[in-house]
């Protein structure tokens, strides 16, 4: 059979940086509370070369003061965003897309792989700039021409979804080279006034890059993957057909026939304690069955490298598989929880300061929304 070898890694972060003590500055909380309950230091968000921390009413004097002073008001842009409350401006270059690409070129030059020469790129995202996929932009952009590209949908798993499936292209024949990307811009989702869960995300791509090799070069050791929509309710995005953001208003009628309104989403909405609660119960058993699968105990993995949600996740799920703390890979203080990239931006980073070495078995897990969790045992 064909085995899938990891052979690169990238990452890339948006250069704006968010403190607690910044998030402090426009609700409710504190660095410490933020820190013991959740690890987190600070996160990058996406934003730009022009990117400013106003709050909405001193963008607002900006604003009236400007029109007083008749200078041209098309010039200063108060987006949507930045009337939700977002405490930095969304005008710029970076983009879901733009990260993702950078993370992949990494991933490509590590690997010493040319650009026309992958054959697949799967886009892990559940925030694409287009919602029909992103991933076809990020194949233009490197230069992959021959690649086929598209998105995969998974929240917080979907690195960890990625990853298997691009395994079973290669298994099948045909793909040589495989670039899977985890990239998220959660930040655009967020309800910045809400501090139960505005504190904990932040934005950030990942890449790794697979290569089909002999079956026992093969990087994927094992996994265990699973679904169950009635957590849906804890953890989502939703449609958000109530509120029409543009265009025709629900239920208008032109002649006969009653026309749709335009889509709008929701802010990210959670019950924090519910996900908590799935996460430390799930989990554990998820990296068991995985290991199972490969064979393997908790004894034989090098690292433990779960999706980077909160430490108190990560220090219980390590308890419960008896994996000493000192395996466990956590880079979350700087970046928070980074959604789809959080995995392979923190294996990228552990690859690169040596802490992960050739041959290193790495238990990887990923829980989210869906719910959808599930585990790859991989060997770097
Ligand atoms: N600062 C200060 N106080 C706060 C904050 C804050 N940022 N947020 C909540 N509080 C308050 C609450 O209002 C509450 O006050 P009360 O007791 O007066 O009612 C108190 O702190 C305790 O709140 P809890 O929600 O019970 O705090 P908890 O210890 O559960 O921590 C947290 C909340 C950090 C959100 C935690 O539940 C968590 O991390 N859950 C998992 C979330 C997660 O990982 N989600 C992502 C999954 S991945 C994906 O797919 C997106």
């Amino acid at each position: 059979g064909r085995g899938s070898k990891l052979i690169g890694s990238g990452s890339a972060v948006p250069k704006h940086v968010i403190s607690n003590d910044e998030l402090s500055k426009f609700v409710e909380t504190s660095d410490e509370w933020i820190r013991v309950r959740t690890g987190i230091q600070s996160r990058r968000v996406i934003t730009g070369k022009t990117a400013i921390s106003l709050n909405y009413r001193t963008r607002l004097l900006i604003f009236l003061f400007l029109t007083r002073a008749n200078a041209i008001p098309h010039k200063v842009i108060i987006t949507s965003a930045s009337l939700r409350g977002v405490p930095f401006s969304r005008r710029g270059d970076e983009t879901v897309t733009s990260l993702s690409v950078e993370s992949a070129r990494k991933a490509l030059e590590m690997a010493n792989v040319k650009p026309e020469d992958v054959d697949l790129i799967l886009l892990c995202t559940s925030t694409p700039d287009d919602l029909f996929g992103s991933a076809p932009q990020v194949q233009k952009e490197l230069g992959c021409t021959k690649a086929l590209a598209f998105d995969l949908t998974a929240a917080c798993s979907g690195f960890v979804l990625g990853l298997v499936t691009a395994t079973r292209f290669i298994k099948g024949g045909g793909y040589e080279n495989v670039l899977v990307i985890g990239a998220d811009a959660l930040s655009r989702y967020v309800n910045w006034t809400d501090r139960g869960t505005c504190i904990l995300f932040g934005d950030a791509s990942g890449a790794l890059l697979l290569q089909a090799a002999d079956d026992d070069q093969d990087s994927l050791l094992g996994f265990d993957l699973h679904s169950d929509g009635n957590g849906d309710k804890h953890l989502h995005v939703r449609l958000d057909s109530a509120e029409p953001k543009s265009g025709l208003q629900n239920g208008a009628t032109n002649g006969h026939a009653t026309l749709p309104s335009r889509a709008n989403y929701t802010c990210l909405e959670m019950n924090g304690k519910e996900v908590f609660r799935f996460a430390v119960k799930c989990v554990p058993l998820v990296v068991e069955a995985a290991l199972q699968e490969a064979g393997l105990t908790g004894n034989n993995l090098d690292w433990l490298l779960l999706h980077q949600a909160n430490q108190r996740i990560l220090d219980s799920v390590s308890e419960r598989l008896n994996i000493p703390a000192d395996k466990v890979i956590s880079n979350l203080a700087n970046y928070g929880n980074t959604s789809a990239a959080s995995i392979p931006l923190a294996l990228d980073e552990a690859v690169r300061s040596g802490q992960v070495q050739p041959g290193h078995i790495v238990g990887t897990a990923g829980f989210g929304a869906g719910l959808t969790w599930g585990s790859a045992i991989v060997r770097w």
